[in-house]
């Protein structure tokens, strides 16, 4: 399967300094940014804001601090003196020395899906009969759910959502299939995840939706109980005109 993984972490350290009731602010923020799953292109931004406004900035991949005020370019220029070994160190001892620690605590776990394969009322009168495909509750987001019909991917009449956040970092995902039923076929959501060795398949159930087979079953019970009453009735007709009762 060959589902992109794209990542984004950051750490961020905020200090902050209050002066005063009316407030000066100072903060700093220190980030990581991790964009590969090998260490390669991490990037570490030490942002210095005064008020909220960025002043100040070391790059990792610039490898020297840039001022954006004239604050800020004099603070540059005597911190690029003093303090560009310590920043440069940071990637190293900071960033990558973390990330494999990260790495390992999130990027590497995988939860598969549980799926649920559904029959559900079609929003349009353009087909008779809708499938619903649902995946719950994996990690991380990369999924492909697909449709196939006796084998092959139906493309057409397919409407998926985005993979939806649960807020919990799993994520969930709906696929509808909107089709005209044909005897025999069979028809099988496909979802394929990086937490599965194996494309998983799951079928829909060949014979009548499940709206049909309780009004079948219905039906059924009330033929049974009707059978029954009127076989008490008969044995109870039978027995009193025959004096026993
Ligand atoms: C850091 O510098 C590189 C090279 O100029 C640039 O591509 C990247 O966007 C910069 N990152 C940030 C967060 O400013």
């Amino acid at each position: 399967m060959s589902i992109p993984i794209a990542f984004y972490i950051c750490l961020t350290l905020f200090l902050s300094i209050f002066y005063g009731i009316d407030g000066y602010f100072y903060h700093r923020v220190s980030e990581c940014r991790y964009s590969s799953k090998d260490l390669q292109g991490i990037e570490y931004i030490d942002s210095f804001y005064f008020n909220q406004a960025e002043h100040v900035r070391f790059n990792s991949t610039v490898g020297k601090y840039v001022g954006y005020t004239e604050y800020g370019v004099k603070s540059a220029d005597a911190w690029n003196k003093d303090y560009l070994v310590q920043e440069l160190g940071a990637l190293e001892s900071y960033c990558k020395y973390n990330a494999a620690i990260y790495y390992g605590a999130i990027l590497d776990k995988t939860v598969a899906p549980h799926v649920r394969l559904s029959s559900v009322t079609p929003p349009s009168g353009r087909h008779p009969a809708m499938l619903m495909c649902s995946a719950y509750d994996f990690y991380p987001k990369p999924i492909r759910v697909t449709w196939l019909r006796d084998g092959r991917e139906v493309k057409s009449d397919v409407i998926s959502t985005e993979e939806l956040a649960n807020g919990d970092w799993y994520y969930q995902i709906h696929s509808h299939l909107e089709y005209t039923p044909r005897s025999g076929e069979k028809i099988s959501c496909m979802v394929e995840h990086i937490s599965l060795s194996e494309p998983m398949m799951y079928h829909c159930d060949p014979s009548l939706p499940e709206a049909e087979r309780n009004k079948i079953a219905i039906g059924a019970s009330g033929l049974v109980l009707g059978a029954i009453l009127a076989l008490a009735g008969l044995i109870y007709y039978k027995k009193k005109s025959a004096g026993v009762l």
